[in-house]
């Protein structure tokens, strides 16, 4: 309904790509699929990619060192994601993926340059096909530098952690507190230090810290943000 106004008073509708990175934890998911849903856009989980590459390779035994292979599999993946489900290969693995062993796995895969650019390549043509919110690592600094709204969201790490702790837990996973502080410590770690597109604020991103923020604030501050940005200012509703 937003969006129609928007695309009714254009002849020539612009897609719009809204960019929202940050660290384990922040709250990108519950954003992102929050305002895709009140915009009307596609929602698109890169780091489930990314997960669905690290799914494949430990299925296959491929070392996360076996950087050519790695790149191989990566760009043999047929990645597919609908509503809250992502599918590989022709199969649903929504709920495979998010495994301790396959978030730790991905972290290591996502260090591989041919491993980023065949994702890439795969996020570009996905935003090209339509207007999108993707959330993600590098998704403001690499994937889409000229994004027409860019938020970079954080949170504390102790609150980071609840918050997947809580996630876990409902998924009625036995995790420890520490454990899991630890391993999101170590991807963070990992994902924020990499040569290649690491983790990383774009200039012209809006920060937001979340820790104190419910999941309505967040949401509503960042629709404020992109009807400013995209719509200069008039309203959608
Ligand atoms: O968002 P997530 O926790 O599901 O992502 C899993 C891993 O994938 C994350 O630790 C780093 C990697 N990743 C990435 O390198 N670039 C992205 N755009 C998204 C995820």
């Amino acid at each position: 309904m937003l969006l129609l106004f928007y695309f009714l008073a254009d002849p020539k509708p612009k897609r719009i790509v809204v960019a929202i990175d940050g660290p384990a934890g922040a709250g990108k998911s519950t954003l992102a699929k929050r305002v895709a849903g009140r915009l009307g856009l596609t929602y698109i989980d890169t780091g489930a990619m990314y997960r669905a590459a690290a799914l494949w390779a430990l299925r296959q035994n491929v070392g996360w060192d076996d950087m050519h292979r790695m790149e191989q599999l990566a760009i043999a993946a047929d990645i597919e994601l609908s509503p809250g489900r992502i599918q590989l290969n022709g199969e649903d693995i929504t709920e495979a993926i998010r495994t301790p062993q396959v978030s730790s796995g991905a972290s290591k895969v996502a260090v591989i340059p041919g491993v980023r650019r065949a994702m890439v390549a795969k996020q570009r043509a996905m935003g090209e096909r339509a207007s999108v919110v993707m959330e993600g690592r590098d998704i403001g600094t690499v994937v889409f530098p000229n994004a027409d709204v860019k938020i970079f969201l954080d949170a504390d790490p102790q609150e980071r952690v609840r918050r997947r702790l809580r996630e876990s837990r409902a998924r009625g996973e036995d995790v420890s507190e520490g454990g899991l502080a630890e391993q999101m410590k170590e991807r963070d770690q990992r994902d924020s230090t990499r040569a290649d597109a690491p983790l990383a604020q774009a200039p012209d991103a809006i920060y937001l810290d979340s820790t104190r923020l419910t999941e309505e604030e967040v949401e509503e501050a960042v629709l404020k943000i992109v009807r400013s940005r995209v719509t200069n200012g008039k309203d959608f509703s």
